[in-house]
């Protein structure tokens, strides 16, 4: 964990706190930089420390003042979670804003059955996502006020016969989400579900068909937008969002003669 102190906000000049958890590349590095040129204090999660460190460090060096501090974690050590949320609230003098981006898509074809893998999403992309909303939820509840995002992905809307593992830990994420909204936007909390199609990262390498790729820093725009204007769910492309319904729609007697 970093040693390095962040300058405190003061009323004259306020500064927005942002936890991002699964930050040391891909979508999440790209959200880091986003956040750091609106001015935000961040505290950047992951398990890979030397390449947090890389992203801290470029973010830290672009800026008058530090900005980033680095806090290795694994997202799959849940007990860890209340105390590395406090920690990290103290060290940014507070919390407006909380990420979930970690993220794990392991290969599979459609006639492989490996129980393994499945465990390792449904750890990676649900439960370590329920274990920060649970320590988080609470105190933006309790405060009245607060964001809180998480990244699911368009495989979240439909079971289909590619990776049943990774479409049902989205789905989970997704439901999760949903009600998290309903419990919270009655105390002033906003809670946005995120649903990428494909996105130019390491992701990206293991999936053999794609199309409609956007760059990483094209959907931390979009998701920064989302932000502002407090949407409750986005698709990044937008366009997906029409493709989601149409498929969300299909009735299971034709979806399930798909490979989609
Ligand atoms: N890329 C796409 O096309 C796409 C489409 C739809 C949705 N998404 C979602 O978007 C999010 C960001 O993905 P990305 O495309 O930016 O992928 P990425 O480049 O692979 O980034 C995912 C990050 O999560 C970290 N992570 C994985 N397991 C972790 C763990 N146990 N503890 C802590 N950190 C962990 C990864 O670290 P390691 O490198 O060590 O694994 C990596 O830094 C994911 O939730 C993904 O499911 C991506």
């Amino acid at each position: 964990m970093s040693a390095m102190k962040l300058s405190s906000a003061t009323p004259l000049q306020p500064r927005r706190r942002a936890v991002l958890i699964g930050s040391a590349k891909g979508l999440g590095a790209a959200m880091a930089r986003r956040l750091a040129r609106e001015g935000y204090s961040l505290a950047l999660i992951d398990r890979d420390a030397a390449l947090l460190n890389q992203v801290c460090a470029e973010i830290n060096a672009a800026s008058p003042e530090p900005l980033a501090l680095a806090y290795p974690h694994d997202v799959t050590e849940y007990a860890e979670v209340p105390a590395l949320l406090q920690k990290l609230m103290i060290d940014l003098g507070g919390l407006d804003l909380l990420i979930y981006i970690a993220g794990s898509l392991l290969p599979t074809t459609p006639t492989t059955y490996e129980f393994d893998k499945d465990l390792k999403m449904m750890e990676i992309n649900a439960l370590g996502a329920l274990a920060w909303f649970n320590a988080v939820a609470p105190i933006f509840q309790t405060l009245g006020c607060g964001q809180i995002v998480g990244i699911s992905s368009v495989a979240a809307d439909r079971g289909r016969v590619g990776n049943p593992g990774y479409n049902a830990s989205k789905a989970a994420l997704s439901t999760y989400l949903e009600a998290l909204r309903n419990r919270l936007s009655r105390f002033g909390v906003h809670v946005l579900t995120v649903k990428p199609g494909f996105m130019d990262t390491d992701m990206l390498k293991s999936s053999p068909r794609t199309f409609w790729v956007v760059s990483p820093e094209q959907a931390a725009d979009d998701i920064f937008k989302a932000l502002k204007t407090r949407k409750q769910t986005i698709y990044t492309l937008g366009r997906w969002g029409l493709i989601m319904w149409i498929i969300k729609h299909l009735p299971s007697v034709i979806f399930r003669r798909l490979s989609f």
